[in-house]
């Protein structure tokens, strides 16, 4: 397999294999290609290795501020201004250790045992998750025909409702809210007075120029959202652990920090991540281009194909992230059982929608993540259109 990509640099397949867990390379059987979790296979952005190199090269590694660093945080107010159409002030911006740390403290900080919290199915199970560790009694808010819609949202909201979990851009189904949705569901919560948490990990890979307007916006409502963002999508780095939070004004960010840990250094993230993330936020905006237009043309590829195999179906493009969400009712076949056939006979792992990764909305759909080279999707493609038919027809041949 040749592995180039023009502007973005070819992936170190021999380091994925060691680097890459969380269903990845690293966790596959040889021979393999594993479409699963969401974590690109190309390299980063050489500016964030330059930005890493410099500073590792001064020998101190001396405690940060708490809450992170002010260019850090200064870099995310910035990006959020320039790209999501939200006005934020640094002093609202609190450094986490990913997206997932920042929504699980958020869910435990904004939330008491018992409180009714609406949550979207299908989403990333890690939404669902924060609340439940929390103590959150979870409502579900179902998607119609593929999209959340604000008359789905009136009817999930109950008299007893607290607190409204989103994810925005959606993670699997690829879906954004236009400005004028987002507006109005800012507005629907605060004449309900329920309190907005809005995942926006994925804010960062909006497709086709489309106007991304982040819930930080929102900042002057009674029920003000707190925004949770991250660079493991956008900028390939998970393993670095680095994301925000965004508190809706300056005193609830230091309230939170208070309380969650940060003051007394229980919270708080590396200083080279950080590092690595204003590189990212402030030096990689052409890289960010080239890879956005990637993501497009592996996108319109991928549906393109998949979309002609016998049972699968694919109503819309993603408008956002680098997954496909491929409904496969129409095969018949249980999407666990579809997703491990796959894997047998074309060596090609996918993610179910199973309960465990997405909600039981999910079901009847399998999740592809796109954010490879061409080559590889291409391969990973090929090898499923031939063994489609013997997909369909075989059971998966129970292992010893
Ligand atoms: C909605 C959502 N939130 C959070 C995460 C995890 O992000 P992080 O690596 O920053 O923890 C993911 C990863 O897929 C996601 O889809």
């Amino acid at each position: 397999m040749q592995h180039t990509l023009h502007d973005l640099g070819s992936p170190d397949f021999e380091a994925l294999r060691v680097r890459a867990f969380n269903l990845r390379w690293a966790t596959v059987d040889e021979g393999v290609i594993p479409l699963t979790a969401a974590d690109p296979d190309l390299p980063v952005a050489p500016a964030i290795i330059e930005a890493i190199a410099s500073y590792i090269r001064v020998p101190h590694f001396s405690y940060g501020p708490s809450t992170g660093l002010p260019t850090f945080r200064n870099a995310v107010a910035r990006h959020f201004s320039q790209t999501k159409h939200a006005d934020v002030d640094p002093a609202r911006v609190i450094a986490t250790n990913s997206a997932a740390s920042g929504i699980t403290l958020v869910a435990k900080h904004v939330l008491r045992a018992g409180d009714e919290v609406i949550v979207q199915d299908p989403v990333d199970f890690l939404v669902a998750e924060s609340v439940r560790r929390a103590g959150g009694s979870i409502r579900f808010w179902r998607a119609e025909a593929g999209r959340f819609t604000l008359d789905g949202l009136r009817a999930a909201i109950t008299e007893k409702t607290r607190a409204l979990f989103l994810c925005h851009p959606h993670n699997p189904l690829g879906t954004l809210w236009t400005p004028t949705e987002v507006r109005a569901i800012a507005t629907l919560a605060s004449e309900r007075k329920i309190q907005i948490v809005s995942d926006e990990v994925w804010s960062d890979v909006v497709l086709d120029g489309r106007p991304m307007r982040s819930f930080a916006a929102h900042a002057d409502e009674a029920c003000a959202p707190w925004v949770i963002y991250g660079l493991s999508k956008g900028f390939g780095l998970a393993g670095l652990r680095i994301g925000a939070v965004i508190a809706p004004d300056a005193q609830r960010a230091a309230e939170f920090s208070h309380a969650q840990g940060f003051d007394h250094t229980i919270e708080g993230v590396s200083t080279i991540s950080q590092i690595a993330a204003t590189a990212a936020l402030e030096q990689c905006s052409e890289w960010r281009a080239a890879f956005l237009t990637h993501c497009a043309k592996q996108r319109d590829g991928a549906i393109n194909r998949l979309r002609k195999l016998e049972g699968i179906t694919i109503d819309r493009a993603s408008e956002a992230t680098f997954v496909v969400f491929a409904n496969i009712t129409a095969t018949g076949i249980d999407e666990s059982e579809l997703a491990q056939r796959i894997e047998h006979h074309a060596k090609v792992k996918v993610v179910p929608g199973s309960p465990r990764w997405f909600g039981t909305a999910a079901a009847g759909h399998i999740r592809l993540s796109l954010a490879t080279t061409h080559e590889i999707l291409d391969e990973a493609l090929t090898r499923i259109e031939r063994a489609w038919p013997l997909i369909l027809s075989t059971a998966q041949t129970p292992r010893c």
